[in-house]
């Protein structure tokens, strides 16, 4: 490690330690969600429904893992398709540029597969027209229903290392059934990212019109589901690092 990273994770362990700064993040969400600041942002042109320090996280690890294939459940605008695409055709580049082979735009070699229960018409022209469309395979349905996990798996393939976002449905239930369904296709050192799990923390009223909330949200899932799946651990460093996430005990870092 070079003396920077060093330093960083000496940091990262202070965090833990540093109530002020961990509370001063806590008000932060706390009115950041209230003011539905995760509506807030654009991904190379499509709305995408994250805090900026989770993208940032998102960018360290596949630059870190090098996946060649992200799963997301919850596509809405596909703004964090998008995201994923752009991030994977970037590890297509670099990859070129290493070996000196010529790159093809047109037969991407790394691929995002989308699922959603609802694939708004407007939403799937959108993101059909963008540039990086052709890395993109998007499969309408709810991502519990075996039929429609099956697609994912057949999508997915034989691919050497697979990174899975979960972002759909946030009750318990479904998360649980979410990590049993996607979380084997993980490949060992990769990432399963559950997102949301902040709902836990977060006041009873804090979504009104949602039927999820404490007690019943993507972390009780992710605490639920993690004592059968040692294979899984939650990446705490990343938390420490961003302080303000929709996914605290999300990054779920599957040993290699
Ligand atoms: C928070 S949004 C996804 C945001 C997106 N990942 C982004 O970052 O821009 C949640 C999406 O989950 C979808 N959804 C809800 N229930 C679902 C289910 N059972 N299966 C798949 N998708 C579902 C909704 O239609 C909605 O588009």
């Amino acid at each position: 490690m070079t003396d920077f990273e060093d330093d960083s994770v000496a940091r990262l362990k202070d965090v833990a330690g540093n109530p002020a700064l961990q509370a001063t993040a806590a008000t932060f969400l706390q009115a950041s969600v209230a003011a539905h600041y995760s509506y807030n942002f654009f991904w190379m042109g499509r709305p995408i429904i994250q805090y900026p320090q989770d993208m940032v996280a998102l960018q360290e690890i596949v630059w870190a893992t090098r996946p060649d294939v992200i799963v997301e459940t919850g596509i809405a605008h596909g703004g964090s398709l998008i995201l994923s695409a752009s991030l994977l055709a970037m590890l297509d580049l670099c990859d070129a540029t290493e070996t000196g082979e010529m790159l093809d735009p047109r037969a991407p070699k790394r691929s995002v597969v989308g699922v959603d229960i609802d694939i708004r018409a407007h939403n799937r022209t959108a993101i059909e027209a963008h540039p990086l469309s052709n890395r993109i395979t998007m499969i309408e349905g709810s991502s519990i229903d075996d039929a429609i996990v099956a697609q994912v798996r057949a999508a997915v393939g034989d691919a050497a290392r697979v990174l899975v976002c979960l972002d759909s449905n946030h009750t318990h239930d479904h998360v649980l059934a979410e990590l049993r369904a996607y979380a084997p296709m993980v490949t060992p050192g990769s990432y399963c990212i559950v997102f949301d799990t902040l709902i836990e923390d977060m006041p009873a009223d804090a979504y009104p019109d949602r039927p999820w909330g404490p007690g019943d949200n993507p972390k009780s899932a992710v605490h639920a589901w993690l004592p059968d799946n040692p294979e899984f651990e939650i990446d705490k460093q990343i938390d420490h690092k961003l302080l303000v996430s929709v996914a605290p005990d999300g990054f779920l870092h599957r040993r290699a």
